[in-house]
């Protein structure tokens, strides 16, 4: 550490300790080279990071670790403590001891890494929190078994983001609280999420048999989507974020449903043409590289799974009436009713689906008054492959045009077994490999948002817990 790095480290002094150093302090710190050593992490010339340590004969105490809090989990504080440790070594001491917040899991846990033990607890240290310190103790470090485990250290850690790994991924469906509506009552919704999610959010830790300390981020959903429950979320991953300090990052919702294919599939995505067709978008997307997007078209009116539920209500079907539709689709014949391909032949990338809607209420009603039945089994499966029709044909057009070999599909209404099927076969036709998820990893789940989120956080992005909800957010 010099003079001229003092702007950065108070910087970052300031926003980490309740009781920060003066300048002075550490000017003078710094003017003591004997028996004292304090380090800078730098990236891109930018302090990001620094520690500093005393030694008193064979103790090394470490007096500061501190790391941009934009920064965390990026090794910083791994490749600083490694060469605080190498330093003690140069300096002739045997141990290392530091204190440590009791709460401060994410700190304890990298320590332990390092070989630090617990060996006794401080009451009150930080009085300005009231909270106790944990004091550490490492020793043996001159010990050549653990020099080499510490040079191996610093390139395994963290051992933090390891994406497509699902340890739990779990739901509290809220059909039931919508059953009786017929569709989503933003209220209820929202109300919903809030009992729900703390007792969800331990079953998750539990199930992965993690604690909140382990946790190496939070990923949340910021938008597209309904205010009320994108607040709700959004609130817990920043108190959980705040309090174990790992990095928040908001994720666009579509993308989770595109980075979902990650999961099975591995990695490599992109350059692909994605469609993404949910209850609340249709749309086509060019993704020549992870993380960029270009809006090929969407839908002018309502969504994929928008029509599917509104004709399954129709059918009597109930809520969602996605699943339900595909269902009884498989016992009708899908060119029984030719309804209109509304689109088909725009030239374009776009879709309208109100029109088709109102197609099957008019046959209905038409048939009826006709004295006609009208077989259930056969309009959805007629209703549906006008739907699925179009999707394909335009996903194919846009797959070429674009010169892509791969078709990512993503949402829930790719839970449809018939446009799985047809999107398949036409891609292999094509020549052109058609991805999508598992069922449950299409309708909205929580795996994918921890992928995305857990792809930017590897990019080195991080989301300020001042991010609010976007109800309209983009994905181009
Ligand atoms: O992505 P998602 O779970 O939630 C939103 O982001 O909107 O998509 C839900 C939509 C609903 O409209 C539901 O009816 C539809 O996906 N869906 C289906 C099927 N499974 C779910 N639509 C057609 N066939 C299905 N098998
Ligand atoms: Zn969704």
């Amino acid at each position: 550490m010099r003079r001229r790095h003092l702007r950065g480290v108070m910087a970052i002094e300031r926003q980490v300790y309740p009781r920060p150093w003066s300048p002075n302090l550490f000017l003078s710190e710094m003017a003591e080279s004997k028996n004292r050593c304090y380090l800078v992490a730098r990236i891109d010339r930018e302090v990001v990071g620094y520690g500093g340590m005393i030694c008193y004969g064979e103790e090394a105490h470490v007096t500061n670790i501190a790391v941009d809090p934009l920064r965390q989990r990026q090794k910083i504080a791994s490749r600083l403590l490694h060469d605080l440790v190498v330093e003690a070594v140069a300096m002739a001491a045997e141990a290392v001891s530091l204190e440590v917040r009791v709460t401060n899991w994410g700190a304890q846990r990298l320590y332990g890494r390092f070989g630090f033990r617990p060996v006794g607890v401080r009451k009150n240290y930080y009085q300005e929190i009231g909270e106790d310190a944990l004091i550490m103790w490492l020793d043996g470090i001159r010990d050549p078994v653990y020099r080499r485990r510490l040079a191996e250290l610093v390139d395994e850690l963290p051992d933090g983001i390891r994406p497509g790994v699902v340890r739990s991924n779990l739901l509290a469906s809220q059909v039931a609280v919508h059953e009786r509506f017929g569709g989503v009552v933003p209220e209820l919704a929202s109300r919903a999420h809030v009992e729900a999610l703390n007792p969800l959010l331990e079953q998750a830790l539990d199930e992965a048999g993690l604690g909140f300390g382990d946790l190496d981020g939070v990923a949340v959903t910021v938008g597209p989507g309904l205010v009320g429950a994108l607040l709700v979320g959004i609130a817990a991953a920043k108190s959980i974020a705040l309090a174990t300090r790992a990095p928040l990052i908001g994720v666009n919702h579509l993308e989770g449903h595109i980075l979902a294919n990650a999961i099975e599939h591995g990695p490599d995505l992109a350059p692909a043409v994605c469609l993404v067709v949910s209850g609340g978008h249709t749309m086509l997307v060019h993704m020549p590289e992870p993380h960029r997007y270009e809006l090929l078209g969407q839908t002018l009116d309502d969504a994929a799974g928008e029509a599917f539920d509104k004709v399954a209500r129709f059918l009597g079907l109930g809520f969602p009436g996605g699943p339900a539709l595909d269902r009884l689709a498989r016992q009708g014949d899908p060119d029984a009713i030719r309804f209109p391909r509304a689109m088909a032949d725009s030239g374009d990338y776009d879709f309208s689906l109100s029109g088709l809607k109102t197609a099957v209420l008019r046959h209905v009603r038409a048939e009826r008054e006709a004295g006609r039945d009208v077989d259930p089994a056969d309009l959805a499966a007629s209703f549906q492959e006008a739907i699925v029709d179009v999707q394909v044909a335009k996903t194919m057009s846009a797959a070429r045009e674009r010169g892509v070999e791969r078709v990512l599909l993503g949402g829930g209404v790719v839970a449809n077994t018939r446009l799985r099927d047809r999107m398949g076969k036409a891609g292999a036709e094509a020549g052109i490999e058609v991805w999508f998820p598992s069922m449950a990893l299409c309708t909205d789940n929580g795996a994918m948002i921890a992928l995305a989120g857990s792809w930017r956080l590897a990019r080195g992005e991080r989301t300020d817990l001042s991010v609010g909800a976007d109800p309209a957010l983009e994905l181009a």
